[in-house]
């Protein structure tokens, strides 16, 4: 039997590996030029912590964790998401005690149960930052920048922000009793997903896709026009600064979000282009998260954007990455002296700087130089008994089909110099 990775996953092969490269490298730059630093978590945690940080009324608690027990009987998941793991360590650290907020981003996979298609995967990847410890609206108007710089410098174009604030835990339980007695009156024509959800989870009505549920979601109660003075000052000041940083925004009153820790602020980043994938980036605020998790109160905002989406789009828009150059020299050997001569020779390269590909194996010179063709370097070395007596070798131009024959300590300078 062949394996297979399982359903859901993929493997990134070599040729994808530019693009991750790239986004990479523009994740380091776009950290540092907004002070956040990289913090690594394991990839499980006790379960708890995302039931309790997430919410056991979300899709994600209910239908997608990986939750198993381990031989010592402990009930772990594999992390679906970044966000409370930062919370866990932010007091498992005593970061509460660091100036605030604590600026962390990470870069990680995550796991999820979901029905595959294209972008959407049960292991991806997410770049998240979150700003821990801060309550200002001008914090979710740096993040919110933060993402946008990012996908500036990835010449990523064409994307929509959406915002919505669903206010705090003092104001929308006034919102929730709205929305309630609202769909209570439509409830006849609604999915059964959405049957269930006004019970346990009438925030995410708004979000639902069925298309019979869209003209009842449509016309529902506004969480903005719930807000209590304090979330509506904030949402107000938030407008303010994306204002001034000139970032265009479009307010989603059915922007709710899958997880339950959010509060206030919401936001989303979706490519404005037909069947590209749906959502880039997600996040918003939760001053309640760390609390919940045994912490003293502290607000907090972050996001997380999917890498394999952002791959897919820079695809979709014809980003063009460079690749890393790769080795531009070939040794091909005849006879077990000049193998020798060879692999010492390699090894002396590589150490001055330079890129080698080493002939292995039995193979005829004809098969030897085939291979050079197929890798296409720009020069092959040629080591036979006669270079291995005379400590030389043959360098042959394989653009030109040229070549000469080159003392062996020449050979460093000559190849660098080229
Ligand atoms: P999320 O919206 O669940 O938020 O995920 C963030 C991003 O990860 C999505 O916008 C999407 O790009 C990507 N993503 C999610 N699920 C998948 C999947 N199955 N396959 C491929 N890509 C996926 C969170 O996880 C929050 N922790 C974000 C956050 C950080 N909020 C505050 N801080």
């Amino acid at each position: 039997m062949l394996y297979q990775a399982p359903r859901g996953t993929v493997d990134i092969l070599p040729e994808e590996q530019p693009y991750w490269r790239h986004i990479e490298q523009k994740i380091a730059r776009v950290c540092q030029l907004y002070g956040y630093e990289r913090i690594d978590f394991p990839v499980f945690e006790d379960a708890g912590l995302f039931q309790r940080g997430i919410g056991t009324g979300t899709d994600i608690v209910e239908k997608e964790m990986y939750t198993f027990a381990d031989k010592g009987g402990n009930q772990l998941t594999l992390r679906p998401e970044g966000t409370a793991s930062a919370c866990r360590a932010y007091l498992e650290h005593g970061m509460t005690n660091l100036p605030q907020p604590v600026r962390l981003f990470y870069l990680i996979p995550a796991f999820r149960y979901e029905r595959p298609q294209a972008g959407r995967y049960r292991q991806h990847h997410q770049f998240g930052i979150e700003a821990l410890g801060d309550i200002d609206p001008a914090i979710d108007a740096e993040v919110i920048d933060f993402a946008w710089q990012f996908f500036y410098s990835l010449e990523l174009s064409k994307l929509a922000l959406l915002l919505n604030s669903i206010g705090c835990k003092k104001c929308r339980p006034n919102y929730l009793r709205a929305l309630k007695e609202y769909y209570a009156k439509h409830a006849a024509g609604l999915c059964a997903d959405c049957q269930v959800r006004m019970e346990r989870n009438p925030l995410r009505l708004l979000d639902c896709k069925q298309p019979s549920c869209q003209p009842v979601a449509e016309t529902a109660p506004k969480s903005a026009d719930y807000l209590c003075p304090e979330c509506q000052a904030h949402f107000d000041k938030l407008k303010g600064y994306l204002t001034v940083l000139q970032i265009p925004f479009t307010t989603d009153h059915r922007l709710v979000r899958g997880l339950d820790y959010y509060t206030r602020t919401v936001f989303e980043i979706q490519p404005r282009v037909a069947g590209s994938q749906g959502t880039i980036c997600g996040g918003g605020r939760y001053d309640d998260l760390i609390e919940e998790l045994g912490g003293k109160p502290k607000a907090a905002i972050g996001f997380a954007i999917g890498i394999e989406r952002i791959v897919l789009n820079l695809k979709k828009q014809g980003i063009a990455i460079l690749n890393l150059p790769k080795p531009g020299v070939f040794i091909a050997s005849l006879g077990e002296p000049a193998k020798n001569e060879a692999i010492r020779l390699a090894q002396g390269l590589r150490r001055e700087g330079i890129g080698v590909i080493m002939a292995t194996g039995e193979k005829s010179l004809k098969a030897q130089m085939r291979q050079a063709n197929s890798l296409g370097v720009k020069q092959t070395l040629i080591i036979g008994e006669d270079e291995v007596k005379a400590k030389t070798a043959v360098l042959r131009d394989m653009q030109k089909a040229e070549q000469k024959t080159v003392p062996l300590a020449d050979l460093a300078g000559l190849l660098r110099s080229e």
